[in-house]
């Protein structure tokens, strides 16, 4: 469920109309709904109340200070996996106290700043790692607490470079061998051992794979929990969202099509089957989810520049490209594209959608049949919330999209677009060249 859906013949983000905020701040520009947020957060918390549960936003999929300070104010802390993002955290007026440091390569400086912030436990990927957090915290005169990831050896079904519970991965560290770096973890003078952790991979849309996980490792969280005075389980995130029938998917009988055994997946089943697994543990449960908070509570606005009519196809040419939303072209993932004036009258037009960006992976959909839209005209792009503007880049000396947060009938723009001058802020020309 979501709050994007016409009103009228306008596409609306709750009361505002997404043809105004293009008009005011212009395009490329990702517009997210608090409400939508707001809601997931509260419908995942509810379908596992029956848990001691922490929910650690995974900063990652949006790490917009003004988001984070929405999450904070819901009370979720935060999965971090670097110092930026730590520093983002406190910039949003927020603190680490409930949030987790995850990520294979830990520097120091980053592990001094967590230690520093006061950062809840670390998720630790290796036994290098382990020590040298050990190293940090006692330097500092303080102890870690830590939770080491264990790689369930799990398929998650799910796109070859988001999942990571494979042993092939490079995450974590096998089952055979955790009990072994648990005992070693315990010798250390600076380190409490505080938890056991896990994630299998993002945009899983079936709960199979998480049963199979969860049943796979609590006997050894339990095993580990008589050993050590256990504080958490981690079952890490990746809970999926709907991508293909997004706008639809916002209304509340959409989910009714569905039986209950093909219906997509829902918090309310993960929770379901989760929560007896978990209970027996009597243990506080993080969970990380990061695309399922944010993911279809965002979208990105773009405008037609042009209709190219080519010999056997059509191509729209929009103003966004690869580098505003990436995952078109780096996993051929699919966003459903619909226009944000609605006109029924027209007729359909099956089009290659693109940027201007000069390669050809710079392309949003193929042979996409949508409504007739033609220069000058609005495009949404449905789901993008989540990994879309963390992952913009300058290619092509693009500056990044603006960034709009709506509440009610309420907006403000939230992040200005980029300009060229904050690109090439900190370049020079060398000595040597002048
Ligand atoms: N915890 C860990 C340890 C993770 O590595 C990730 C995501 C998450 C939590 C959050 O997963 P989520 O709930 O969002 O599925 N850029 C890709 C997704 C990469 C996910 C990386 N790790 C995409 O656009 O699909």
């Amino acid at each position: 469920m979501h709050h994007f859906s016409y009103h009228g013949s306008s596409l609306h983000c709750e009361e505002v109309d997404l043809a105004e905020i293009a008009g005011l701040y212009g395009t490329p520009t990702y517009v997210y709904s608090a409400a939508t947020i707001t809601d997931n957060v509260t419908r995942l918390q509810r379908s596992l109340a029956d848990l001691d549960l922490q929910v650690c936003y995974a900063m990652k999929a949006n790490s917009s200070l003004a988001v984070l300070r929405l999450f904070a104010n819901l009370g979720t802390g935060f999965d971090l996996v670097s110092g930026g993002e730590i520093r983002r955290v406190l910039a949003a007026g927020a603190n680490i106290r409930s949030s987790v440091f995850a990520g294979v390569g830990k520097t120091e400086e980053e592990i001094e700043l967590a230690l520093q912030e006061g950062v809840y436990a670390f998720h630790v990927e290796s036994e290098p790692e382990l020590a040298r957090i050990n190293h940090v915290a006692g330097r500092l005169g303080l102890t870690a607490r830590i939770a080491i990831r264990i790689n369930p050896d799990v398929d998650a079904k799910t796109h070859a470079k988001i999942t990571t519970g494979k042993s092939d991965n490079k995450f974590g560290i096998p089952m055979s061998v955790a009990a072994e770096a648990y005992g070693a973890a315990a010798k250390l003078p600076n380190i409490k051992v505080a938890g056991v952790q896990m994630h299998i991979g993002s945009q899983l849309t079936s709960v199979g794979p998480f049963r199979e996980a969860v049943e796979k490792v609590v006997p050894f969280v339990a095993q580990l929990q008589r050993e050590h005075a256990l504080e958490y389980f981690s079952i890490g995130g990746g809970i999926g969202i709907i991508y293909e029938d997004a706008l639809a998917s916002g209304q509340a009988d959409w989910w009714e099509r569905f039986s209950e055994d093909e219906r997509p997946l829902t918090p309310e089943l993960y929770g379901a089957v989760l929560s007896p697994l978990l209970q027996p543990l009597g243990l506080k449960i993080l969970l990380e989810p990061g695309r399922f908070l944010i993911g279809n509570a965002g979208v990105m606005l773009s405008r037609v520049e042009y209709l190219k009519r080519g010999a056997n196809k059509n191509f729209l040419v929009i103003d966004a490209a690869m580098n505003d939303l990436a995952r078109p072209s780096m996993y051929d993932s699919y966003h459903e594209i619909v226009p944000v004036e609605r006109d029924t009258s027209r007729a359909a037009m099956v089009a290659d959608v693109v940027g201007p960006i000069c390669e050809s992976g710079d392309c949003f959909a193929k042979g996409r049949e949508l409504q007739s839209v033609g220069e000058g005209e609005l495009v949404a792009f449905l789901s993008a919330g989540a990994y879309g503007f963390t992952m913009a880049s300058n290619y092509n000396t693009r500056g990044r999209p603006a960034e709009v947060l709506v509440r009610g009938s309420a907006f403000e723009l939230v992040h200005e677009r980029e300009s060229f001058e904050r690109q090439i802020a900190g370049e020079k020309i060398p000595g040597f060249l002048a």
